[in-house]
């Protein structure tokens, strides 16, 4: 097996590449560096640099490395930038993964791993998110997640290629401070930041309807995402269709308790500021990680303390305090 990881220089990307590689796999990235760091691969891992648009080097690719599985990370991921763009959203989520799945049918590559999130849920009004949850994204950007899951299924079907889609909840942490995130899009490294500014973390909202009053998270180290990305590329292969499973902890952390996990790995212990709700927060987002455990064998062994210690190990590295 030779499997190609599209966005592996990226955050979560670079995780699957040292998961895979280290359980024997053999590996191959394709990147466009967009946001991807090449220093992040393993050294025994050939990066590609090219586009998910680029037809042409994509078959060269497939062909000459002799790829007989694909699992797709490469996509612009930023919420709000999808609002304000939502075409360069679907051209480059969408589109990318057309003409890859286009090329992967062409190739006769038989598995494919595909990055969606829980985003294609939307803000759902339901205790535990389980696979069955009606999904209704609420921005372009979990828009493209649920199309691509469309595409890469009906692909699958059409072609013939085994698929899975993994559904990611919030990922956070890094396996080693090199891997870490060094964008500031999600919640930990929001906090981070407000702290290295000498700044007080902030919270949107104490009045929702969960035990603290505040929004109640599923969180994911990115080293548990990158073992399920392992169980899913061994699992495609051996199996017809299609699954598509939530990847999460199935347990809920408020972002109060986040915060004051922040504080006490950081050891700045400051008093979070209250501002009102954001529009569009759901006040609970967890998942049913069943399905994942009994379909891919697979179950997250990290806590949050160890995401937030990975973290902030990560954090020191590429921002200093
Ligand atoms: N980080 C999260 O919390 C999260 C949650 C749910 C889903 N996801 C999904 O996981 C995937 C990886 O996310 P990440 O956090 O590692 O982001 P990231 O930005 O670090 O990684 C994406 C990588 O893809 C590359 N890329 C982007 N467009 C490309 C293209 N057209 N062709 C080739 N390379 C391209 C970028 O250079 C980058 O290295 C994405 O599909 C994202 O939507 C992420």
């Amino acid at each position: 097996m030779t499997w190609l990881i599209t966005g592996g220089a990226g955050y979560i990307g670079a995780h699957v590449a040292r998961a895979m590689t280290e359980a024997g796999e053999r590996v191959l990235a394709l990147d466009d560096l967009s946001a991807g760091v090449p220093a992040r691969l393993p050294a025994d891992v050939p990066l590609v640099r090219g586009s998910s648009l680029d037809a042409g080097l994509l078959k060269r690719v497939l062909a000459e490395h002799d790829v007989t599985g694909v699992v797709h990370l490469a996509a612009r991921k930023q919420v709000a930038e999808s609002v304000a763009q939502p075409t360069r959203y679907y051209q480059e989520n969408v589109g990318g993964l057309a003409t890859l799945l286009e090329a992967v049918a062409e190739a006769g590559v038989g598995r494919f791993v595909f990055s969606s999130s829980a985003a294609v849920y939307g803000n759902p009004d339901a205790g535990l998110i389980t696979e069955d949850t009606p999904c209704a994204p609420v921005n372009p950007y979990g828009e493209t997640k649920l199309t691509g899951e469309w595409l890469v299924r009906a692909a699958g079907q059409a072609h013939g290629i085994s698929t899975v889609c993994l559904r990611y909840f919030n990922v956070a942490g890094a396996a080693a401070p090199e891997l870490a995130d060094t964008g500031v899009f999600n919640i930990v490294p929001m906090v981070f930041d407000r702290l290295t500014r000498d700044d007080a973390p902030r919270i949107f909202g104490d009045d929702y309807p969960t035990p603290d009053g505040t929004c109640v998270r599923d969180y994911i180290h990115v080293a548990d995402l990158a073992e399920a990305h392992l169980a899913a590329a061994r699992r495609v292969g051996d199996r017809d269709g299609d699954l598509t499973v939530n990847i999460g902890r199935g347990a809920g952390v408020s972002v109060r308790e986040l915060v004051t996990v922040i504080g006490e790995v950081t050891g700045d212990r400051r008093e979070a500021v209250v501002e009102p709700r954001r529009p569009g927060d759901a006040p609970v987002s967890v998942a049913s990680a069943e399905l994942a455990a009994r379909e891919l064998g697979w179950r997250a062994r990290r806590g949050v303390r160890e995401m937030i210690e990975s973290a902030w190990a990560g954090w020191q590295l590429h921002h200093g305090k």
